[in-house]
């Protein structure tokens, strides 16, 4: 069974072959209506569950809208509509999807429970963002710096805040497409030990950006983390904030990230999102192509 699990547990030669599928499936189709079919019908008769504990605008609407593209069709679920939030265990909602569906990609809470349905199901299942880590996420990113800038291999990526759940996955991601990552961020919200080895830590964010090809943060407070936390994150990552004098300190051609939604004026300025080292529409966008690739190269279609 070909699951998208994580970044760190999908080979390198895999994981190249993703990008460049979604590069070529965005090329093939580009200046075409948004509701057109491709060229090629790979998903034609396949049934794809999308199943959301938590809420979602890019990964919903990018993973449906890139079945429908691809000639299949999508059932869209949420976890508290199914029996699964009342009590039926992972491991049977998994057997019963995989009578009915050919995919499963779920956002969950924790990592057990996207491990469980996968050691279950026997159809492919893909993580569509846990507590722990969002491996599609940093496929769509690291397909957009090479769109931008070429080969990330060898260039120095700055992670400022939070060492979050998104970091996980770009901390993955340095180890296989072998980029340099540096976190800049106060110590309590340092990235979980497991990631040891995998990026550097720089606390000052100025001397964190020098020379960087990449800068990306993340909103301040995520999905799972306790709202009661809010102000205290805002007091401990003010520093932390990408605004233009932090900008100032990476290379001039150097390319901001962030996965939205975003917090404007709050981990990043609407300067840096609207200027002109800002690529997140683009991250966005290649959503709908790196996940295209992966369910392909999850059905091997
Ligand atoms: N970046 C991201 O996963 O966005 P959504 O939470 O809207 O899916």
């Amino acid at each position: 069974m070909t699951h998208f699990l994580d970044i760190h547990t999908t080979s390198q030669p895999d994981l190249r072959q993703i990008i460049d599928s979604a590069r070529d499936m965005k090329t093939a189709r580009a200046g075409r209506p948004k509701g057109t079919r491709d060229d090629d019908q790979p998903l034609d008769g396949h049934m794809v569950a999308l199943i959301f504990e938590k809420p979602s605008t890019r990964t919903r609407v990018s993973f449906d809208v890139g079945v429908r593209q691809m000639g299949g069709q999508t059932m869209v679920l949420s976890g508290s509509d199914m029996q699964l939030g009342h009590g039926e265990t992972i491991a049977d909602t998994a057997r019963v999807l995989s009578r009915y569906v050919d995919l499963i990609m779920i956002r969950t809470f924790e990592e057990a429970t996207l491990l469980e349905m996968a050691e279950y199901a026997t159809v492919p299942v893909i993580n569509g963002l846990t507590n722990r880590t969002h491996p599609c996420q940093i496929m769509a990113d690291i397909m957009t710096f090479e769109e931008h800038r070429g080969p990330i291999r060898g260039k120095k990526v700055v992670w400022s805040g939070d060492g979050n759940n998104v970091f996980a996955s770009f901390a993955h991601a340095a180890k296989q497409f072998e980029f340099d990552l540096v976190f800049t961020g106060p110590e309590p919200l340092d990235p979980e030990r497991a990631l040891d080895g995998l990026y550097t830590t720089e606390r000052d964010p100025a001397r964190a950006v020098e020379g960087a090809d990449l800068v990306v943060t993340d909103t301040w407070v995520s999905m799972h983390d306790p709202q009661s936390a809010r102000e205290r994150r805002h007091n401990q990552l003010r520093g932390y904030q990408v605004n233009a004098d932090l900008m100032a300190q990476a290379k001039a051609d150097s390319l901001f990230m962030h996965c939205l939604p975003a917090h404007r004026d709050d981990e990043a300025t609407s300067e840096i999102m609207d200027g002109p080292h800002s690529v997140i529409f683009d991250e966005a966008e290649n959503r709908l192509h790196a996940q295209k690739a992966i369910m392909r190269w999850c059905l091997g279609v």
